[in-house]
This record gives C-alpha cells, sequence and structure tokens, in this order.
C-alpha cells in the first residue's frame, strides 16, 4: 500500500465574508503527482497556504504521515518535510542565491556560505540542471525564470518531501518547462509528494496521476487523470460547459498604420531589430525567456531607458526610452511582472482599473466618481472579474485576479492605441481566458495594434496573425497565416538556422 504523506480533512477557511475554503479533505501519498485546479480565487492557494503554516483555518485537521499536526508557521512545516514554491516569487532579489536557499532557516549565514551547505544548495542547483549558476550572484541578475529554479532547488536543499507548486510554469519557458517535468518525474520516482497547481490543463495532463477540482472554495472532484478529458476537467472548474478557447482570426477591416520599429537596441537583450506590427492585427513575438522578446515590448512601452533606434506609430516618431512619452502616444502595456510595474497593491480593484487613465474620468480636475464607476464596472464584466471584488485592494486578490485587473487597466482607454502584452494570460483561468482572447480580438476590429510576447506557444498559434521568432536578441524567422505553426516555432526558438540568424 502506498503511504499518505500529507492529508487536509475538513479545512475551512474565511477571510471576512469571503469563504476562501468550505470544509476541504485532500490526502497526496508517496510517489504521487497530484494536480490541483481551479478558477482564479477557487482557493488553491489559499489551502497550500494553510498546509504551509502561513494561513491558519478556521476549523480542520492535517495530517503529516498519519500524525495530526498543528502547523505553526513555514519553519515548522518546513521541519515536517513541507515546501512550497510560492505563485509569487519570493526570494531577496539583492542577496545571493546560497544566501536565499537557506534563508530563513536554522543555520547561520557564515556557516552555510563556507560548509557542507554550500555544497548541498550547489548539489541542488545542479540537479536542476543550473549548473551554470554562480552560488554567489544576487538573485536581481537573474530573470524570472531562473528565479524560480532557485526557488525549486531551496526545496531539494532542504529535504522537503511534499513538494508544492503553486503555477511553477507560469514564467518558464517552454524549454524550462520540459526540464521541470523530467525533474518532477524523478522526484516523483524517488517518493516524494507532490502538489502540482496549474492553469495548463496540458501540463496537468503531461504530469498528474490524479487531480483535484476546488471551486468556490469547495472540493469538486478528484480522480486519476487517465480518467478526466480537458472537457470534463474545464467544466469541473467552471460548473459548466465550455465552448472554444480560441475566437476565430477574423480578416476583418483593413487598418493602415500600425508600428514599425527599425534597428532597435536594447544593450544585452535586443541587438538590431527591424519589424513591423500592423494595425488591426495580434503580432506575436515568440522566444525563449532570455531571447529579448520581452525587452522589446519594454522598450515600446519606454520602460528601457538605454534603448536606441527608430519607432514609428502610425508614421510618427515615438520618443524611446521615457514611459511618459509611450503613454501619450496611447501605448499601453500589460507587463508580466504584475508586481513590479503594474498594479497599485494598496489601492481597490476598481481604482487599479480607472488609474490608467485618470483624465478621460476628470472634469475640471474634478474626478468624476459615478463615471469611474460605471467604467470600473463595464471593465470588470469584461475581463470577468466579479462585482463584489471591486472594493477589494489589488493585493488581496488571487493572483490570477490580478492579471485581469491589469488587463483591465490598457481596456480602460477609449482610443485605439497599441497594447503591449507581455504573457497576458500568465496565471489566468481557463474561463478568464477566454475572455481575453475574446477581447483582444474586439481590440483588433476596433483599430488596436496589439503585440505579444509569450512562453506558451500554444497561445501564438492560437492568437497571433503575424509571428516573429526570436533568439538571442535577434529575429531568425517570421511567419503569418498558414506558416504559423507549433512545431517550427519551436524550432525556430531553439536552434535557429545558421544564414536566418545571420540575416
Ligand atoms: N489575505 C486575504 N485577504 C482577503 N481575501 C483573501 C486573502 N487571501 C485570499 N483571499 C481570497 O480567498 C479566495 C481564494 O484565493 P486563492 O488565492 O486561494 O485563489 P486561487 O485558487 O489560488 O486563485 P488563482 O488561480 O487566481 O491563484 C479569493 O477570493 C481571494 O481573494
Ligand atoms: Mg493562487
Amino acid at each position: 500500500m502506498t503511504q499518505t504523506l500529507v492529508s487536509l480533512e475538513g479545512v475551512s477557511k474565511a477571510f471576512g465574508p469571503i469563504a476562501a475554503l468550505r470544509d476541504v479533505s485532500l490526502a497526496v501519498a508517496a510517489g504521487e503527482i497530484r494536480g490541483l485546479c481551479g478558477e482564479n480565487g477557487a482557493g488553491k492557494s489559499t489551502l497550500m497556504k494553510v498546509l504551509m503554516g502561513l494561513v491558519r483555518p478556521d476549523s480542520g485537521v492535517i495530517r503529516i504521515a498519519g500524525e495530526p499536526q498543528t502547523i505553526r508557521n513555514p519553519r515548522h512545516a518546513q521541519s515536517l518535510g513541507l515546501g512550497l514554491v510560492a505563485q509569487e516569487l519570493s526570494l531577496a532579489p539583492r542577496l545571493s542565491i546560497v544566501d536565499n536557499i537557506w534563508l530563513g532557516g536554522e543555520e547561520t549565514p557564515l556557516i552555510y556560505r563556507m560548509g557542507k551547505l554550500r555544497a548541498r544548495a550547489r548539489a541542488a542547483l545542479d540537479a536542476l540542471g543550473a549548473q551554470d549558476l554562480d552560488l554567489d550572484q544576487p538573485v536581481l541578475d537573474l530573470p524570472i525564470g531562473q528565479r524560480q529554479i532557485v526557488e525549486i532547488a531551496r526545496l531539494l536543499a532542504r529535504d522537503a518531501r511534499v513538494l508544492i507548486l503553486d503555477e511553477p510554469t507560469a514564467t518558464l519557458s517552454d524549454v524550462e518547462i520540459e526540464r521541470l517535468m523530467r525533474i518532477l518525474k524523478s522526484l516523483r520516482a524517488q517518493g516524494h509528494a507532490i502538489i502540482y497547481i496549474s492553469h495548463r490543463l496540458g501540463e496537468v495532463f503531461d504530469i498528474c496521476d490524479t487531480v483535484t477540482v476546488l471551486r468556490n472554495g469547495a472540493h469538486v472532484s478528484t480522480g486519476p487523470a487517465i480518467g478526466q478529458t480537458r472537457e470534463s476537467l474545464i467544466e469541473d472548474m467552471l460548473g459548466r460547459s465550455f465552448g472554444e478557447m480560441y475566437p476565430a482570426h477574423e480578416a476583418g477591416t483593413a487598418h493602415r498604420g500600425g508600428v514599425a520599429i527599425e534597428g532597435l537596441a536594447v544593450p544585452g537583450a535586443v541587438h538590431h531589430l527591424s519589424l513591423f506590427a500592423p494595425k488591426g492585427r495580434i503580432t506575436a513575438i515568440a522566444g525563449q525567456i532570455g531571447s529579448g522578446a520581452g525587452a522589446v515590448n519594454r522598450a515600446l512601452a519606454g520602460l528601457e531607458p538605454s534603448a536606441q533606434g527608430l519607432v514609428l506609430i502610425d508614421g510618427e516618431k515615438l520618443t524611446l526610452g521615457s514611459a511618459p512619452a509611450s503613454a501619450a502616444a496611447n501605448v499601453l502595456f500589460v507587463s508580466d511582472d504584475r508586481a513590479v510595474e503594474g498594479l497599485f497593491p494598496d489601492l481597490t480593484a476598481l481604482d487599479n482599473f480607472i488609474a490608467a487613465d485618470l483624465r478621460a474620468h476628470a472634469t475640471a480636475g474634478l474626478l468624476s466618481w459615478k463615471g469611474a464607476r460605471a467604467l470600473g464596472l463595464e471593465i470588470a464584466r469584461k475581463v470577468g472579474l466579479s462585482e463584489a471584488r471591486l472594493g477589494s485592494r489589488a493585493s488581496t486578490l488571487s493572483g490570477g485576479n490580478q492579471q485581469k485587473l491589469l488587463f483591465g487597466r490598457a481596456l480602460a482607454r477609449e482610443t485605439p492605441g497599441v497594447l503591449l502584452m507581455n504573457e497576458p494570460t500568465r496565471g489566468v483561468d481557463v474561463g478568464a481566458r477566454a475572455d481575453i482572447y475574446r477581447l483582444m480580438r474586439d481590440l483588433c476590429a476596433r483599430g488596436w495594434t496589439l503585440i505579444m510576447t509569450t512562453s506558451e506557444l500554444e497561445e501564438v498559434v492560437g492568437m497571433a496573425d503575424l509571428v516573429y521568432s526570436m533568439y538571442r536578441g535577434r529575429i531568425v524567422k517570421r511567419r503569418e497565416g498558414e506558416e504559423i505553426d507549433l512545431t517550427a516555432i519551436l524550432t525556430d526558438i531553439t536552434h535557429p538556422m545558421k544564414d536566418e540568424a545571420a540575416a
């Protein structure tokens, strides 16, 4: 018989009026990978925070290896063999990798910097295929994908037997995801129990033995992944049936203009890049983490101070390196790093929506509260955020709902402009994802120019009218229409042909 490593029995938790968890039970065995699915706000992260001692449940029992435990705090959870990679990355950016791996542990820096623990940190990184990472390098220098790897190494170094990964691949490139999948399978073979939270159902089917679905804080179903289909899983999550994920590409009206980029350079990220993104179309820049794709959008948004080159928006020259200049040119940016560039965590959802376009709601300098609220309601409906959440502070919303906020801010604008999106549906649940895809098409029809970067190739194929593939700061391929094919793009971004790379 397989051994149950961890179980939760009848766990409930309310935050004020919001019942985040309602009588949820769950048991995970050694050598099992359990998928945990559900819409944004379903309670997945909260359930895991209960396990880690980050959230105190109102009721319920937790057993570790059969023993009932009251988990006091994360350190206590860790001593019981539990480890979490949180949805929000939790590393201290200024500290080195080795400091981050042992941060918050029992040992003092002096001991672990020199001794056996240093070797253990090294071994954990190596096991994740991160031989290239230097232990003494500050985390600040690492791209977001590699920070994630450090987070996982942190658990391995601390001998966690139960590994909880809360949307671990949201920030990883396809190649990194593949590596993570291999690692998780080998950890399963070694008898770890793994709880895997993801909105990417392909991954869930790929790696999970069993799947549990939560909806509105309650347990809906648990069963073998093989017994489920994509449709049945989505139905469990949404409580209703579900049509097509990607809207049809409509030829639509031809718009003139768009974004023309000539010889764009961002030191260390983008080298002499030229492309044209037509108005009324979705242009995708595909590339792995570190390809420079994200930096192109950041440069257009005015967030790369040393960007050089010529950018014309509908023939008008854009001043580079200035966020206000980009904003004035009606360029909006949905960032992949909502914690840093996106949201005002202490403002309400409503205030976050309208923050992007305050002037439009101000009459003679006074903000029209009524107008703003009506607009907020409309946007909330469009992005699938429940009206009840409009008054909640952004920081208390679930991860996916925060992403909806960010997206909603762009939609608050009336005049068509340029919408830049880095990883637009990261952490967004299937239902809302389909909503956002439809919105993107609506914006096209209204004459917006959309440029997105995404590490999810399925999304590129489903949404893009035009694809530029990047590799190490350069465009290696342009594809349009029928040429947009998943395997072909994967090849472009990983093994570009020499002659094309030189072009
Ligand atoms: N500290 C908090 N204060 C108030 N409400 C909270 C807090 N933490 C979570 N909630 C609420 O509890 C509910 C469950 O949130 P949770 O973060 O567990 O969702 P989730 O399933 O992880 O969603 P996502 O897929 O978007 O990450 C949500 O309604 C959320 O807004
Ligand atoms: Mg969550």
